[in-house]
């Protein structure tokens, strides 16, 4: 049996196929390659189609007899989808939509989603729980909680059981520095802070340096993309056990500032990020960390890479790939 990874070509997708292919997992990528790579997959099969595409999904799921399924394959930029709501409408929600008609037509009943902490939006205390208030802030974060509660109707009308993963900052490349995230796509603070450290774009603006925080900068939970792909594995584990649909934060529930991660890529690369300070944006939270207590009970997952591992390993990949 194997695992179908809808937009496994990806930056997190990649690394949790690898992942899987470590357990000794059986593994079918599905992924456009709009934004991801072929050669992220490794020598996994890969299907280049779109997860709207009824056919091709039941076809991959029959040929690989696929029995449990997750779902990356997503747009996933928050700024950009207030320029094209649709966009992010139709692939997050539409393409879902056919996405679980497909898996529940082909008879599989376990979905790992990737979701996000932006389903909280701005959350009244930090750190959030999984019980916090759903309040998105962007079209893309609405978009993720619609497809969860897509996946609690489909618990309930098809039996399809689904565990999302509500991902606080992925970041980080893998610590033997073979695959990593492509900065040409991402607006992300780590890869953007590696790109002005290599001299590739201009200075870093930090927007916000008045917050109310330690140091005045906005503070946000970085999670290793390892750590992201191990909770997938056990999310997986978890469904194949008989355990219940549920949304699980997966954050490290430490906070770390603008400030703090510039200071954690200093030490990796030896000389300072250039790095310019700039006005607070609208809808940015002053601080957001996850509480990880559901992920930790029932996942057993523990985060095992720091901050230091985070920028020391993002370095290593894209001074080498640059
Ligand atoms: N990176 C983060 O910090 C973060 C945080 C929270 C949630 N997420 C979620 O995690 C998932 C993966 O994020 P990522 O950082 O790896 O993004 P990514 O853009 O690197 O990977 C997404 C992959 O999905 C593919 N894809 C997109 N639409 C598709 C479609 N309709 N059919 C098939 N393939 C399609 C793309 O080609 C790409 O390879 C996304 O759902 C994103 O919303 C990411």
């Amino acid at each position: 049996m194997s695992v179908l990874v809808t937009g496994g070509a990806g930056y997190i997708g990649s690394h949790t196929v690898r992942l899987l292919r470590r357990r000794g997992r059986d593994v079918v990528v599905l992924d456009t390659l709009e934004l991801g790579h072929r050669r992220a997959v490794g020598d996994v099969p890969l299907v280049v189609g779109d997860v709207a595409d009824d056919a091709l999904v039941g076809d991959t799921i029959e040929r690989y007899a696929v029995d449990a399924v997750v779902h990356f394959a997503a747009y996933k930029a928050a700024g950009e989808s207030f320029e094209d709501p649709g966009r992010y409408f139709a692939n997050n929600v539409a393409g879902t939509a056919r996405l679980l008609e497909s898996v529940h037509r082909a008879g599989v009943t376990r979905l790992v989603l990737s979701s996000t902490c932006a389903v909280y939006g701005t959350p009244q205390h930090t750190p959030v729980g999984e019980d916090a208030p759903i309040r998105p802030e962007s079209p893309y974060g609405e978009s993720k909680a619609l497809v969860e509660r897509m996946l609690h109707w489909y618990d309930t009308c098809r039996g399809l059981r689904s565990v999302s993963l509500r991902y606080f900052n992925a970041a980080g490349a893998a610590m033997d520095g073979s695959i990593g995230e492509d900065w040409t796509v991402t607006l992300n603070l780590v890869p953007l802070a590696m790109k002005a450290l290599l001299g590739k774009r201009p200075p870093l603006q930090v927007f916000g340096a008045d917050y109310p925080t330690a140091d005045g900068t906005a503070v946000r939970d970085y999670i290793h993309v390892d750590d992201l792909a191990d909770a997938h594995l056990r999310a997986l584990d978890h469904l194949a056990g008989g355990g219940a649909t549920t949304a699980i934060n997966v954050g490290t529930g430490t906070g770390s500032s603008v400030r703090q991660v510039l200071d954690a890529a200093e030490r990796a690369a030896g000389r300072p990020v250039p790095a310019e300070e700039a006005p607070r944006r609208a809808g940015d939270p002053i601080a957001l960390w996850a509480d990880n207590t559901r992920a930790r009970g029932v996942l057993g997952w523990v985060p095992r890479h720091d901050l230091d591992d985070i920028v020391r390993s993002a370095w290593a990949w894209h001074s080498a790939t640059a």
